[in-house]
């Protein structure tokens, strides 16, 4: 898709649009304005840097703050993945989604401009630079879980035409000052024309998060992104990563270690330790159900983003319990990998040797340099 055309038509038509809804919409900045509200990409104004290039913090003139991600490598891919995300992220618009401010493009230089996140990525809070500061109390995880839910079924749902995220993971949800979730970086994903049950497309997104029949196949459709939001889930609860090294070998995918405790009903046992015990024990349950009945490997089986955000919010006492006696938790004997694959199945278990059959963005876990970057 050229870069031009997509922008021209896509972004006129979605001005109009937002110009009869609000008068703040995104607008293009110079490079110029850029420079001077980041110190001219300063690296003290570095937030964090990702597959395409740096987020620096930025200061406008009024006094507002931004997020500015220039692109590093200027390429026609990367050309496609900065006019993919700045022509969606322009019309989307939902509580839990981060929203653009605009963007430049002078020369080889490509940045997008969106609003700054104070409290920076779940991730940071989950397992990195914030972890030590535990302001990740039970109550703000569960409305992280049901906004960010809310964000996905709204692309899923209610976006014309539908998108796929494609790389839902903890780096990709923001959270603003109260800590409500916005759901980030729009450059992986996959507009769904009307009519089509999924997309046929190169695999794109972070291993420990990508659904199998995606990673195997490439077949992409919402189910993917409820496979990954499942992880994120497991992850918010259980503050355990997508993979974890059980030996230096040995990688242990997180629901293989959440499903056997799941169906003993040990939920206490998944529960963040960092919790020191605070939580709702139904929220909690609820939680790590959801979580693991996105997360299976069977796609037509997983639930809509729809009926997770119902199922989190608990409002239906029918749908938990249909949800609680899913054949997925009937107690059976433990097997070392047995996973939520299925006994025939140990794709899960990943070692050393079946790591380069998916070729995915290594992200910020300690994966083998088998699990390269993606094209
Ligand atoms: N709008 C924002 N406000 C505040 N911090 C942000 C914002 N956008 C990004 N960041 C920070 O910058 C970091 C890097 O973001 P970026 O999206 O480039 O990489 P990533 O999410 O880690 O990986 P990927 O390239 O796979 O998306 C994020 O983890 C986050 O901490
Ligand atoms: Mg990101």
């Amino acid at each position: 898709m050229a870069f031009c055309s997509l922008l021209c038509c896509g972004m006129t038509s979605n001005r109009r649009e937002h110009r009869k809804k609000s008068s703040t919409t995104w607008r293009v900045f110079s490079l110029k304005e850029l420079h001077s509200a980041t110190n001219s990409f300063n690296y003290d104004n570095k937030l964090g840097e990702g597959g395409f290039g740096s987020v620096y913090w930025g200061q406008l003139w009024d006094g507002s703050q931004i997020a500015v991600k220039r692109l590093r490598v200027w390429s026609n891919k990367a050309e496609t993945e900065f006019a993919v995300e700045v022509e969606i992220l322009g019309r989307v618009r939902h509580k839990n989604l981060l929203t653009l401010r605009g963007y430049c493009a002078e020369g080889q230089e490509r940045l997008i401009v969106y609003e700054y996140m104070p409290n920076l990525s779940l991730l940071s809070h989950l397992h990195g630079r914030h972890l030590a500061e535990c302001v990740l109390d039970w109550g703000r995880r569960m409305s992280i879980a049901i906004g960010s839910a809310e964000g996905i079924a709204y692309l899923h749902h209610h976006a014309t035409p539908h998108i796929i995220h494609r790389d839902i993971k903890a780096s990709n949800v923001l959270l603003d000052s109260d800590f409500q979730a916005r759901v980030a970086d729009f450059g992986f994903a996959k507009l769904i024309p009307d009519g089509a049950s999924h997309v046929t497309t190169k695999v794109k997104g972070t291993l420990g998060y990508l659904a199998p029949e995606y990673a195997m196949l490439g077949k992409a459709s919402e189910s993917c992104d409820v496979y990954s939001f499942g992880i994120l889930l497991l992850e918010l609860g259980s503050g355990k990563k997508p993979i974890e090294m059980r030996s230096p070998a040995v990688k242990q995918a997180i629901t293989d270690w959440a499903l056997p405790l799941a169906r003993e009903r040990r939920f206490g046992a998944i529960a963040d330790p960092r919790l020191n015990g605070n939580y709702e024990e139904a929220e909690l349950k609820r939680v790590v159900l959801v979580a693991l009945i996105c997360a299976q490997s069977k796609p037509e089986k997983r639930p809509t983003m729809l009926e997770v955000v119902d199922l989190l919010k608990g409002e239906s006492k029918e749908k938990l319990s249909n949800l609680e006696n899913d054949e997925m938790f009937r107690p059976e004997p433990t097997m070392s990998c047995q996973g939520v694959s299925g006994p025939d199945d140990n794709s899960d278990c990943i070692t050393e040797e079946t790591d380069s059959r998916v070729d995915v963005k290594q992200g910020t876990y300690s994966l083998p340099e088998a699990a390269a970057h993606i094209s």
